[in-house]
């Protein structure tokens, strides 16, 4: 099992999306996936699946054994092999450690080749606690000076933490400045962070919520 925490600096750059995005293009190539919502409070992976609905248990009833870590995963509507595990209540989330997050992942290993974990923006208790969770990051950055700024910093922090291996997905990218000069290709801010690039996400009209396909992937 593959456990990859999706973390940035700034907020709103696209973690939560990227997460239902890779999520979603594993499932439909036959991996099995579960998703975790460690944005205790502000969670809306939950949302993206529109599964908010079908939330009853969560992870934090996980942890403090109010249920059965089976009760609390639901399977997404239109992949049985992709799982969410959420973090619908708003909840003290300081009483949960990384370290009996950890003991969850361990225990999702029978129903996963992936774990994706969102995580919350900035550098405080939520993102040391993701770090715990994860052996694999992933750090979003859009081309923005702020957003590249924060990177840079969360990037540091993880190095401290002994992830070196962090990849980087640039997201918001277009083109059409790209080619006049104006924003950075995603290449130019690897280079910049000193962070490999997994991939680039364009700036899209509708993602995820509309009934269109989802934007792919492009690797490098
Ligand atoms: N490539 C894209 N093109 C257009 N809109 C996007 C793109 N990626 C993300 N968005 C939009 O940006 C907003 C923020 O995205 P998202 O919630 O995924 O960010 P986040 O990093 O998880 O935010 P937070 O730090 O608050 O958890 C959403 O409305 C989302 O639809
Ligand atoms: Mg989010």
């Amino acid at each position: 099992m593959r456990s990859i925490v999706v973390t940035s600096g700034k907020g709103g750059v696209g973690k939560t999306t990227l997460v239902a995005l890779l999520g979603k293009e594993l499932a439909r190539q036959g991996k099995r996936v579960v998703v975790v919502d460690l944005d205790f409070g502000l969670n809306n992976l939950d949302m993206l699946f529109r599964a908010e609905h079908r939330v009853f248990y969560d992870l934090s009833d996980v942890i403090e054994g109010r249920c059965r870590l089976k009760q609390a995963l639901l399977t997404d509507e239109t992949q049985p092999n992709l799982l969410l595990l959420p973090s619908k209540k708003a909840y003290l989330s300081q009483a949960i450690t990384g370290q009996k997050i950890r003991a969850v992942m361990h225990q999702l290993k029978p129903y996963a080749d992936f774990v994706l974990v969102d995580s919350p923006a900035g550098m405080d208790l939520g993102f040391h606690r993701a770090m715990q969770t994860a052996d694999e990051a992933i750090v979003v950055v859009t081309p923005s000076p702020l957003a590249v700024r924060d990177a840079d910093k969360v990037l540091a922090m993880m190095r401290s933490y002994g992830m070196q291996s962090a990849r980087l997905v640039v997201n918001r990218v277009r083109g059409e400045l790209v080619a006049d000069g104006e924003m950075l290709p995603p290449e130019s801010l690897s280079k910049l962070l000193k962070a490999r690039l997994l991939g680039a996400v364009g700036e899209e009209e509708c993602l995820l919520l509309s009934k269109k396909p989802s934007p792919t992937l492009k690797r490098r």
